[in-house]
């Protein structure tokens, strides 16, 4: 794994942009795996500023996102697939078909993460995974358990990642309880990985992720099997290093 530690947030985010604007700009087909959640925002607001800039076109670019909340349709605006069209889709011109997030709705959510990993085997896999990493060192929604999931499953949230997402709901009890997440072999089978984590609140996650043993107790440890994996860090996040 290589690690970049850099002074801010901003710079973060600014750098974790770049990677993912020269992997569009070298391959303009790039099948890119995207995260959620409060850590990449910095990077799609450049993004969005290199698209406007006319540096970057998405035009050929095909999205996969991480994860979906089971029972939140698209509409529900605590959805993923709302969170990447507000933050991301609407604002380049990627065309709508091309971007991807796993459907929590339906009569069989199982069937739904089957579906998901069988669409990014026949897009050809995914070229550059982005993600960012939970308190407890989550990747995607694997929470911490006895065995790495290896495809796309309906995963049940933590106790401890409800508590930290409940933040975006009314309370706790409205957080859902489960998700369909990509596995973390879906993730390792990404031919490139990019983490990017900020804060202090990382840092923990961040020294077991680098420091402590490979584990499916904390499933970003098996990024340090990809052969091929970036981490960017602000000094907060790798202060425990
Ligand atoms: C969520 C997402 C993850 C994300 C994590 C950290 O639960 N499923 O993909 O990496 O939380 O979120 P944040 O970046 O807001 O700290």
């Amino acid at each position: 794994m290589q690690i970049h530690i850099v002074k801010s947030p901003e710079l973060a985010a600014e750098a974790a942009a770049t990677l993912i604007a020269a992997a569009i700009l070298e391959n303009p087909d790039l099948v890119l795996g995207l995260p959620t959640g409060s850590s990449p925002l910095g990077a799609y607001r450049a993004l969005i500023r290199m698209h406007r800039e006319g540096l970057l076109d998405f035009s050929k670019v095909a999205t996969y996102n991480l994860d979906e909340y089971v029972g939140l349709d698209g509409t529900h605006e605590q959805s993923y697939r709302r969170f990447m069209d507000e933050n991301l889709f609407e604002h380049v011109n990627i065309p709508r078909e091309n971007t991807h997030v796993p459907s929590g709705v339906g009569p069989d959510p199982e069937r739904n993460a089957r579906d998901y990993e069988a669409a990014i085997l026949s897009a050809g896999g995914i070229d550059l995974q982005f993600m960012g990493i939970g308190r407890n060192g989550h990747i995607g929604f694997n929470e911490p358990s006895d065995s790495f999931a290896d495809k796309t499953a309906v995963i049940a949230l933590s106790p401890s990642t409800v508590e930290a997402n409940k933040r975006f709901f009314a309370s706790a009890d409205d957080v859902p309880k489960t998700a369909v997440s990509m596995g973390v072999g879906t993730i390792l089978r990404a031919r490139r990985a990019l983490l990017l984590a900020t804060g202090r609140d990382k840092a923990e996650a961040i020294r077991g992720m680098v420091n402590g043993p490979v584990t499916p107790m904390l499933p970003a440890s098996a990024l340090r099997f990809h052969p091929n994996c970036v981490a960017i860090l602000d000094e907060a996040a790798a202060s425990l290093l």
